[in-house]
């Protein structure tokens, strides 16, 4: 049998994590997919399963993790991500961001792996600084709406650097700034698959506020090849991966209806509380590190994502946007 390396990816059915999934498969490792399947579709990981090298566990990262064999990498990205999910399940976010990442950081310790955590831009809150570099230590409100995924993420940093410099485990942390593509679900609550969603339905264009937010956006291709690089370094500081091209939402919206070629208009409605005004990584360290850079223009990453919703029949757009949270949901 071919000694390949092996890797454990949780949140293997997301959006990321599919994605993630591909890449690894297709540079030959084995992967092993674990998803309790929340938020995420077995359909964004099905192609995988007649392959040699793919195999899925569907399991509660919360719950003990048995892997038998050796692993040599774990990616912790199990947890709900989008403002819409971890609203209505914040226990769940809290838990596979506390007790998920020490199940995953035992794992990481008994098989002598490498783990890293899908942190994310969010750990800084809403930034007094822009852009915003690694050594910027946030602005988070712990009991804000967004407290329940800001404050878990925070923690499972926190909980890494005690592993490794505790047990000197090998660990890396991506911090991932808004990232889009196929795959994405329409209603998760985030500005660009909302306004997609809402240009094929032809409906109008709603923006919270003035529109005069900004927001930047990284194509999951260019995502994936810093989460790649960065595995294969040994930096266990936090690494800003995203694409700094930085557009006001009102732009972006006309960007989308001119893209779509809908007739709609754009709406205004107030803005969400602890929504942020501003986010822009810094992507100083991901260069200099892994000569890594974003490659795919909005134009093109929106072209994409677009053909791939437009790919899919009304019944599967629905199915996209089904939750049954009831089903997870101990009350
Ligand atoms: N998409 C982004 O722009 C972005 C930005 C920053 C950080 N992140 C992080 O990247 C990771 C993936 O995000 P995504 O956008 O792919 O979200 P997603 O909701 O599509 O994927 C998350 C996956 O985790 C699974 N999951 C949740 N709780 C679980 C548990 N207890 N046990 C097992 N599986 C569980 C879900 O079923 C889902 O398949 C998350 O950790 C998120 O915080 C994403």
């Amino acid at each position: 049998m071919k000694d390949r390396k092996r890797i454990l990816i949780t949140g293997a059915a997301g959006f990321l994590g599919s994605h993630l999934c591909d890449r690894f498969v297709k540079e030959d490792f084995y992967v092993i997919a674990m998803d309790n399947l929340i938020t995420g579709r077995l359909k964004n990981i099905e192609h995988l399963f007649p392959l040699e090298n793919f195999e899925f566990y569907h399991h509660d990262v919360t719950k003990f993790i048995h892997i038998p064999g050796k692993l040599d990498y774990i990616l912790h990205f199990a947890s709900p991500a989008s403002p819409i999910d971890y609203l209505k399940i914040p226990i769940q976010t809290l838990k596979v961001g506390s007790l998920g990442i020490h199940n995953c950081l035992g794992l990481a310790k008994a098989k002598n792996a490498t783990l890293m955590i899908a942190s994310t831009s969010e750990v800084y809150g809403d930034p007094q600084i822009h852009p915003q570099t690694e050594d910027y230590w946030g602005h988070v409100n712990p009991i804000g709406p967004r407290g329940v995924y800001d404050e878990a993420k925070r923690f499972q940093e926190a909980m890494v650097m005690a592993y490794h410099n505790f047990h000197g485990l090998e660990t890396r942390i991506v911090r991932i700034f808004n990232t889009y593509g196929p795959r994405m679900r329409l209603n998760d609550g985030r500005v660009l698959p909302a306004f997609i969603g809402q240009a094929l339905r032809g409906e109008d264009l709603t923006i919270f506020g003035d529109g005069m937010q900004t927001r930047s956006f990284c194509y999951v291709d260019d995502l994936v090849e810093g989460i790649f690089r960065l595995l294969h370094t040994n930096y266990y500081l936090p690494v800003n991966i995203g694409n700094p091209d930085e557009i006001t939402i009102k732009d972006f919206a006309e960007e989308i209806i001119k893209l779509t070629g809908t007739s709609q208009k754009i709406v205004y409605r107030p803005l969400p509380e602890n929504d942020p005004k501003q986010r822009q990584p810094d992507i100083t360290k991901a260069r200099e590190l892994l000569g890594w850079e974003p490659k795919v223009s909005r134009a093109e990453g929106l072209k994409k994502t677009l053909a791939y919703f437009k790919s899919l029949s009304p019944d599967e757009l629905k199915e996209i946007d089904h939750y049954n949270f009831d089903k997870y949901i101990i009350k």
